[in-house]
């Protein structure tokens, strides 16, 4: 297999996943957790089947247990691993989170929505030295204030654009990946791309294609790509979209982050949705 320029990461919540990719790829660069994810694995599944729910602090123990597991399987991208957060979590709060997350595990990298309240607790993070990777993205303006945020940050951040969601509203996710990705050119580099979200071969092709630093994809994508003998994208590679296409913005990265538009209705679904899995897992609401 030619390795592919891009990290690969795994997209889960079970390290005996993370371990049966590694075997099948040879290597695993790293791995993005979410707390959907973390409701899946397969130990907490056990727990909430035989009618145990956790406790915040048990659901913090699990979660510990998952990336201290998955932690030495992977390499230099690290673990990322996500604060609870929902729409009333101030950035004090989800930075407090992140720091205890942090030390954790020498290889993390703590998610933080793309909401005004998660840059602030990036920009905190930052500041202390911290690894972050700001989710929940699904714009270009999202992302160059994730860009403006994070400027002098010594570690890279990373910016996770949601492919597949997009998708899902019938818009071309890939477009976002492409702008972003054309917009960073005229920037400094402290700033990676993570795609995530990430559906099918095709998908993770383009991604390649698009020279995008980091990919996140799920085990049964990647396997699918072994079972293909890891095919590589043509030069030039066509790539179908389904949907609306979305146009690049002429965006200023170093204007003040606050000025740029971080709405999108995504986000607020994507945040309400991880709150809704996390606190099914919990004995009694968070
Ligand atoms: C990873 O960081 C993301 O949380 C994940 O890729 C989201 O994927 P989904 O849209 O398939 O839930």
């Amino acid at each position: 297999m030619t390795r592919p320029k891009a990290k690969i990461l795994v997209d889960g919540g079970d390290p005996q996943e993370t371990r049966r990719v590694k075997e099948l790829l040879g290597f695993v660069d790293g791995q993005t957790t979410n707390p959907s994810l973390i409701a899946k694995n397969p130990h907490i599944r056990e727990l909430i089947a035989s009618g145990h729910k956790l406790s915040n602090k048990e659901e913090m123990d699990e979660y510990r247990q998952i990336v201290q597991t998955i932690s030495p399987l992977v390499g230099d991208a690290g673990v990322s691993i996500e604060v609870f957060s929902d729409e009333k979590t101030k950035a004090q709060e989800m930075f407090d989170q992140g720091r205890e997350m942090f030390s954790w595990i020498p290889n993390a990298y703590i998610k933080y929505p793309c909401t005004a309240e998660g840059l602030r607790a990036a920009q905190m993070s930052v500041e202390q030295g911290m690894r972050i990777n700001i989710t929940l993205c699904f714009s270009q303006q999202q992302a160059a204030a994730v860009y403006a945020a994070t400027k002098g940050t010594k570690q890279p951040a990373y910016v996770s654009p949601f492919v597949g969601r997009l998708d899902d509203i019938g818009q071309n996710g890939m477009d976002v990946i492409r702008n972003i990705k054309q917009m960073f050119r005229k920037g400094d580099g402290h700033v990676l791309v993570l795609a995530a979200s990430i559906r099918s071969l095709e998908h993770l092709l383009y991604c390649f294609a698009l020279e995008t630093e980091l990919v996140t994809v799920p085990a049964k994508v990647l396997e699918l790509w072994a079972s293909k003998n890891f095919p590589m994208p043509d030069k030039p590679f066509q790539y179908k979209a389904s949907g609306r296409s979305i146009p690049y913005e002429e965006l200023d990265l170093e204007r003040p982050w606050e000025t740029f538009d971080l709405q999108h209705e995504l986000t607020r679904k994507g945040i309400e949705k991880f709150a809704a899995d996390y606190r099914a897992t919990l004995s009694r609401t968070a």
